[in-house]
């Protein structure tokens, strides 16, 4: 009985500390505005929760997290999230991903373009397109 208990309290711990089961995910803003004071002090307003929908889910697609040796590391849930500047800024040694702008033209064009060529459904390609006054 005892064993038992012990066991459960253990299967307990895991799922309280990975918040499996209790909905307990942040997902964030619903809608995120990103002002760009160099492209024509304009504005991208990013749908956060229907991209989450369009993507089923995987988080994954935008979020990941780093090893030590700098290789990325995809999220999955209970992972912290933390903004793309924490790492895509100067200090990021992949000279094509050093700027948040670069991150997210990589991350945000980098899929819209990849499904338009696939003849799907995308978002927009062209500057003006996301970049609005
Ligand atoms: C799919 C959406 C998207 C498209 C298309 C896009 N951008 Fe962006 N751009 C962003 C996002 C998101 C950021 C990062 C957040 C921010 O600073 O606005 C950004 C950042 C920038 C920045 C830095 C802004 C700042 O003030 O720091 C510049 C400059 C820029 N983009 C220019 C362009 C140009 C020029 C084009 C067309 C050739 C373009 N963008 C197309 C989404 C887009
Ligand atoms: C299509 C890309 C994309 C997907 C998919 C996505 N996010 Fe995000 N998320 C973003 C961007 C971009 C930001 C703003 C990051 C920044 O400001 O640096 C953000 C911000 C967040 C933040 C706020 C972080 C902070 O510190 O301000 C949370 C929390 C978050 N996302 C959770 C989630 C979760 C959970 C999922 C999956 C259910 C998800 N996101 C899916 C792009 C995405
Ligand atoms: C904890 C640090 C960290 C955070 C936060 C982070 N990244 Fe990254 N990112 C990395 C690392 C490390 C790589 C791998 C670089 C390489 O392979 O050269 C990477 C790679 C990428 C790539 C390359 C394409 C790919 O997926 O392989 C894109 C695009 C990208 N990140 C966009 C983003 C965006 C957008 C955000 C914010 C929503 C973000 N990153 C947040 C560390 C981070
Ligand atoms: C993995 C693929 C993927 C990524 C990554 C992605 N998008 Fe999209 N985006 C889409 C698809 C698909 C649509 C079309 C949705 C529709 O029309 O129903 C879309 C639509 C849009 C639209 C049109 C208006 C709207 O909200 O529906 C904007 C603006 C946009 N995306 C901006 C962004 C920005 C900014 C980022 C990066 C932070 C981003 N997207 C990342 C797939 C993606």
């Amino acid at each position: 009985m005892r064993k038992w208990l012990a066991m459960l309290g253990a299967v307990g711990l895991i799922l309280g500390v990975y918040g499996v089961g209790t909905g307990s995910c942040n997902k964030g803003p619903e809608v995120i505005k990103l002002p760009s004071p160099k492209m024509k002090k304009t504005t991208v307003t990013f749908s956060h929760h229907k991209h989450q929908e369009i993507l089923n889910g995987n988080c994954g697609e935008c979020h990941h997290s780093k090893t030590a040796d700098w290789k990325q590391v995809p999220y999955k849930e209970g992972m912290k999230i933390e903004k793309c500047e924490t790492c895509h800024n100067k200090s990021h040694p992949n000279k094509k991903l050093n700027s948040v702008k670069k991150a997210m033209h990589a991350n945000c064009k980098g899929c819209h373009k990849s499904m338009k060529k696939a003849g799907k459904k995308h978002g927009p390609v062209k500057c003006t397109g996301c970049h609005k006054k």
